[in-house]
């Protein structure tokens, strides 16, 4: 997924493991290789549908387009042959038919598929227990960072879900791409009731596989009724993040935490940055908090500290935050992630937070609201 520096940056900052770097493809003129591995079931292995993330000298091509970013997303599957084979013949482009590499540790079918924008999906079929490091190939890194176990553990346990940002009108062809050639279905969440806000919308549609260990929202850009000059957080920004990407892509990788605030301390001390949330933001939560149904077991103080965000329903709730963008560009960020219950994705935080910012702005008299011809126009 990163490279060189990048590569270097994810393990200190984001505690993603070192775990093997490729023997044939490393040290090439991009720098040394690393193939990082965090999969979505890491206690089923026999069982596990994953996502697993790893790149390949190819990867060159794609940064000068694209920067830091998602090339491939690999999943672990029971049978390559047929999933390519159904997958053909429901019209999806193969850019590598299926292929068999093997070492002495055992052997792994692989093929390859295109996906929205210039990403691809990897399968993955282990054809038989596979005994080595990771794949086919695969050696221990050359140099181990000696700061690496001094620091912190991030905590993160695995992929909770895989964002991809699309140009406008491509959703719903996107999603309908996974259901017919992927036979992935639309995973439904509390998400779908709450998406629009009187100022923005956020257009998406979740797929997941059959077992629905694997999710992945697609989304689109959509302008609301009114529109604003504040600046929400990019993560909320589909439209700049296509511009700035050079087309559709990978926007966020959610990972996983049983701990959120042990997470985020740990995180921070290892130097990654995440985006803030206004403090106005946990008055309107505490408010509306008083007559919900949950209880938030964490300390709201510490959240608000950490600038946490909380969605919740009448079941569950979620802690998610949001780390700056691994580039320059306003492209690739993560996201961490703790569930209580909720299967949702955030959808209220984006109404919250623009209502939050929202609130602050208009007392500014900033807002603007869109004329019919798309132009925004001021609104008082
Ligand atoms: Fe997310």
């Amino acid at each position: 997924m990163f490279l060189e520096k990048s590569q270097v940056i994810s393990c200190i900052r984001y505690a993603v493991p070192l775990d093997a770097r490729d023997g044939a493809n490393g040290r090439t003129c991009e720098g040394d290789f690393i193939c990082v591995r965090i999969t979505s079931q890491p206690r089923k292995r026999s069982k596990e549908r994953v996502l697993t993330l790893s790149s390949r000298t190819e990867m060159g091509e794609h940064l000068i387009r694209h920067g830091d970013s998602v090339k491939d997303i690999a999943f672990q599957v029971e049978d390559c042959d047929f999933l390519v084979k159904k997958a053909k013949e429901r019209g999806a482009v193969i850019v590598k038919e299926p292929f068999v590499e093997q070492d002495s540790y055992g052997k792994v079918k692989y093929a390859v598929v295109q996906t929205y924008g210039n990403t691809t999906h990897t399968f993955i079929e282990y054809m038989g227990p596979y005994k080595g490091l990771f794949l086919p190939g695969y050696k221990e890194p050359l140099f181990k960072d000696p700061l690496l176990p001094k620091l912190p553990p991030g905590c993160l346990n695995f992929i909770d879900h895989i964002v991809g940002n699309q140009a406008n009108d491509q959703m719903v062809p996107i999603s309908d791409w996974y259901q017919k050639c992927l036979m992935f279905h639309r995973f439904w969440s509390i998400d779908d009731k709450q998406i629009h806000t009187q100022y923005s919308s956020l257009r998406s549609i979740v797929v997941t596989n059959y077992e629905e260990t694997i999710k992945m929202p697609i989304n689109e850009p959509a302008p609301g009724k009114k529109k604003s000059q504040i600046q929400l957080p990019f993560s909320l920004r589909e439209q700049e993040y296509v511009d700035y990407n050079g087309g559709a892509g990978v926007q966020h990788i959610a990972l996983n935490t049983s701990d959120i605030i042990q997470a985020i301390v740990n995180l921070k001390a290892r130097g990654m940055e995440f985006l803030s949330a206004p403090d106005n933001y946990y008055d309107i939560l505490r408010e509306k908090l008083k007559t919900a149904r949950i209880k938030v077991k964490e300390d709201l103080k510490i959240l608000q500290e950490l600038k946490v965000l909380v969605d919740f329903d009448d079941k569950g709730y979620l802690l998610q935050i949001f780390t700056k963008p691994v580039q320059d560009r306003p492209t690739l960020f993560l996201e961490v992630i703790q569930r209580n219950n909720h299967f949702g994705f955030g959808a209220g935080n984006f109404k919250s937070l623009f209502e939050a910012i929202e609130k602050d702005q208009d007392a500014r008299g900033n807002l603007t609201t869109l004329t019919s011809d798309g132009n925004p126009k001021a609104f008082y």
